[in-house]
């Protein structure tokens, strides 16, 4: 058998559920010729299957994306969007695909505004909440690209699920849950996820026939299908009934763009990573550079003086997203200053062992004198190309709003622009005029899609969901693969840390000790228990082996957020 899925023949597919996330391990998957790790099972054997079949891993990823686009509408979908790194082998080349949602050409602040005031929930549930998806072109695009089989192959593992339908796992069922006055508000995402009126008991079918119907057109039409044709129209349809702004034009004139990747490196390997308009990856390699004067291996793993010095890198790196990050298409983003080793320098003379410092001490203006969803997977083929794809709808079930002709579940991204003032967005995050709503700019992303080269060969390939704390979930395991010489699995179970500058606070997993915990307080932290600190999806490759881990916090993400 060319895969060994290890996990299955040995583990048995572990998803030990838990309450605390540090009681809990991360599904593991072995292989050694291609692996595919997403955070739902489906999705990874539809991956799986396409590696099976010779397809690469960028023929993978597609076909993991449309399986995601099914089996967890909740957080990715057709109606959202996301990002792409590739690396390509055989020229050891890297690329970065950017098909985040756009503004509509309509949108601008004061719809989000009631007498001048914010209005939070405008930006994330209904009509107004909407970006202009760009998974569909993202995907399309990758396909052309790179692809080596055709789109209808990719996508027949996703038609199969949408059709004959897939049962509700743990995660799934409590996200319906939690979410059941949204299905009560919003009927044609009831009638799909609340058949009866009900909660889905686990092992129950979701069956999603119009969804199928749209991605058979996608799989025969393309873009044609999504962007002009049928579910263009009752996309738009849908939007303006409840009172949107998103026209046929929109749609038209989106486009999915290839970006110059962000490369930089961390003690002697290559970081490739995902550049603005996610800010994840400037911010992962400003605190990798910050980091890397450290030796880590000279201190205990979630100790609190490492805990102390993580966080102000995440401090200083987040002080400088709120003020500098945006889209590079609408504003002047200084990347390279930012992630520049000499910076990294004088941020770390600004840290201090003993003491956390108030909000203005961080980030480069003092140089100069997301409840949310996602979902992230990794992939490595046996020819060593590598994906690290996070995608998103936002927050979980994005909009609500399911456009009942397509079975599309629509995105709430543009909450993810600076429109509500120190007020922050869902994820508490702030910023000011370089992510100011504009008509047809990209929100400001966290995603970060991160592939590690160890000379040429993809040592980690990582990324996360979670907000903001996708950005600090990745850095951490990084740190703890290469720093800390964890196996992917513990090194994506480790408990976490979190802090994005504002609010000024310090979120700590339960499995961070009480007596770190009080360390830094004394510090000066002000420290906020919470459950599921972003969630991984791993893989790691020492040539022979590729070892993968799921994390388990999916599930607890889910009942917390
Ligand atoms: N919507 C979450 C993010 O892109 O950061």
């Amino acid at each position: 058998m060319l895969f060994s899925l290890r996990s299955k023949l040995v583990f048995g597919l572990l998803y030990i559920l838990g309450f605390a996330a540090a009681d809990v391990s991360a599904r593991t998957l072995q292989g050694s010729a291609g692996l595919v790790v997403a955070d739902s099972e489906h999705a990874s054997q539809a991956g799986m299957e396409i590696l099976k079949r010779g397809g690469n891993a960028i023929d993978a990823a597609i076909a993991t994306a449309l399986a995601l686009s099914v089996v967890d509408q909740g957080s990715s979908g057709l109606g959202g969007g996301g990002f792409m790194v590739i690396y390509r082998a055989k020229d050891k080349k890297s690329f970065a695909l950017d098909f985040r949602e756009t503004a509509p050409a309509a949108s601008r602040r004061e719809l989000y505004l009631r007498d001048g005031k914010p209005v939070p929930a405008a930006s994330l549930t209904g009509p107004l909440a909407v970006g202009v998806p760009g998974e569909v072109a993202g995907l399309i695009e990758a396909h052309k690209k790179f692809a080596t089989l055709p789109l209808a192959v990719l996508a027949a593992p996703a038609l199969k699920l949408a059709s004959e339908g897939f049962p509700v796992d743990a995660a799934m069922k409590v996200s319906i849950e939690r979410g059941a006055n949204n299905f009560k508000r919003f009927p044609d995402l009831g009638r799909i996820y609340m058949p009866n009126g009900e909660v889905p008991k686990e092992g129950d079918a979701i069956r999603q026939p119009q969804l199928a119907a749209t991605l058979k057109a996608i799989a025969q039409q393309g873009n044609e299908a999504f962007y002009r044709g049928w579910i263009a129209e009752a996309i738009v349809e849908a939007i303006k009934k409840e009172g949107g702004v998103m026209t046929l034009d929109d749609l038209k004139n989106y486009k999915a763009v290839w970006r110059e990747p962000l490369i930089g490196s961390y003690r002697g390997r290559t970081v490739i990573t995902m550049p603005p308009p996610s800010s994840g990856g400037v911010a992962l390699l400003q605190m990798l550079n910050v980091v890397e004067g450290y030796k880590f291996a000279d201190f205990t793993h979630n100790s609190a003086p490492y805990l102390h010095l993580l966080s102000e890198a995440m401090k200083h790196a987040f002080a400088d997203r709120a003020e500098h990050l945006g889209d590079p298409d609408f504003v002047h983003v200084p990347q390279r200053k930012l992630t520049d080793k000499n910076y990294a320098t004088w941020v770390r003379g600004r840290i201090v062992a003993e003491k956390t410092f108030a909000p203005t001490y961080y980030g480069y203006y003092n140089y100069n004198g997301e409840k949310g969803s996602t979902t992230h997977f990794s992939v490595i083929d046996k020819d060593g190309n590598a994906v690290a794809c996070t995608q998103t709808v936002n927050t979980r079930f994005g909009s609500k709003m399911l456009v009942a002709k397509t079975g599309i579940v629509l995105n709430n991204e543009m909450d993810d622009f600076a429109i509500h003032g120190d007020t922050g967005n869902v994820y508490g995050l702030v910023g000011n005029q370089a992510n100011s709503l504009q008509p047809g700019k990209r929100p400001l992303s966290s995603m970060s899609p991160t592939i590690v080269l160890n000379g040429n060969r993809p040592e980690i390939v990582a990324g996360a969901s979670g907000g903001p704390r996708i950005i600090n979930a990745t850095l951490q395991t990084i740190l703890n693969i290469l720093d800390f010489k964890m196996a992917v699995g513990p090194a994506v179970e480790a408990a976490r840390i979190h802090h994005q500058w504002m609010p000024d606070r310090l979120g700590v997993e339960s499995g961070v000790g009480a007596e770190q915990r009080k360390d830094l307080e004394k510090r000066g932290h002000a420290l906020r228990g919470q459950s599921a600190l972003g969630v991984v999806q791993a893989i790691t490759w020492d040539g022979t082996t590729m070892n993968g881990a799921a994390d388990s916090r999916k599930v607890e993400r889910a009942r917390t957020e």
